[in-house]
């Protein structure tokens, strides 16, 4: 039997980090749905299509896009999604102590609602420090964001009058 999981985020943009999870969930399930979601907590930097068009880009780039399919979801429970496509696995990256206590609440409610179970990866050393908000701080103010994001969302970001 296939095991479809699903890799759901804000990627406002999409970094380094981010892709280091979902190369890794794709080795590890036979289907990745990557879902762009809005998170209301956030202020958004970049529309929903433009994000999900810098994930294709990035993960074609990577040469990951087999198995993986992306796409967004803006009504209702993200377990809904996860029903709708026969997904029985959330994946979430945690760089931190902080990101665990953020995420478990969300995992525990996802398997109450829906016995959708969420597995958390470990980043790459690397990429424990890369977050979306520090790069859209960081480019929103000029600055260069190449060595925290995919070339495509650098070259996006570089040609892009931000707000
Ligand atoms: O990248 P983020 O902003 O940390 O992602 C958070 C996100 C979008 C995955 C989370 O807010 C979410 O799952 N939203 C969907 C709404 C939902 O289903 N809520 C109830 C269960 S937590």
């Amino acid at each position: 039997m296939s095991t479809v999981a699903v890799v759901p985020g804000s990627f406002d943009p999409v970094t380094l980090g981010h892709l280091d999870v979902i190369e890794r969930a794709a080795r590890l399930f036979d289907e990745v749905h990557v879902v762009v979601v809005h998170n209301p907590s956030k202020s958004a930097l970049l529309p929903i299509a433009q994000r999900v068009t810098l994930l294709e880009q990035a993960i074609a780039q990577a040469g990951i896009a087999g198995n993986i399919v992306v796409t967004s979801w803006s009504v209702g429970l993200l377990v809904d999604y996860c029903t709708d496509v026969g997904a029985t696995v959330l994946v979430k990256g945690i760089r931190s102590q902080m990101d665990l206590s953020y995420e478990t609440p969300m995992a525990i409610v996802n398997r109450n609602l829906a016995g959708i179970d969420t597995v958390f990866l470990l980043p790459d050393p690397a990429n424990a420090h890369v977050s979306s908000s520090l790069v859209r701080q960081v480019a929103s103010l000029g600055g260069d964001v190449s060595p925290y994001v995919p070339s495509a969302v650098a070259e996006y970001l570089a040609k892009t009058e931000l707000p």
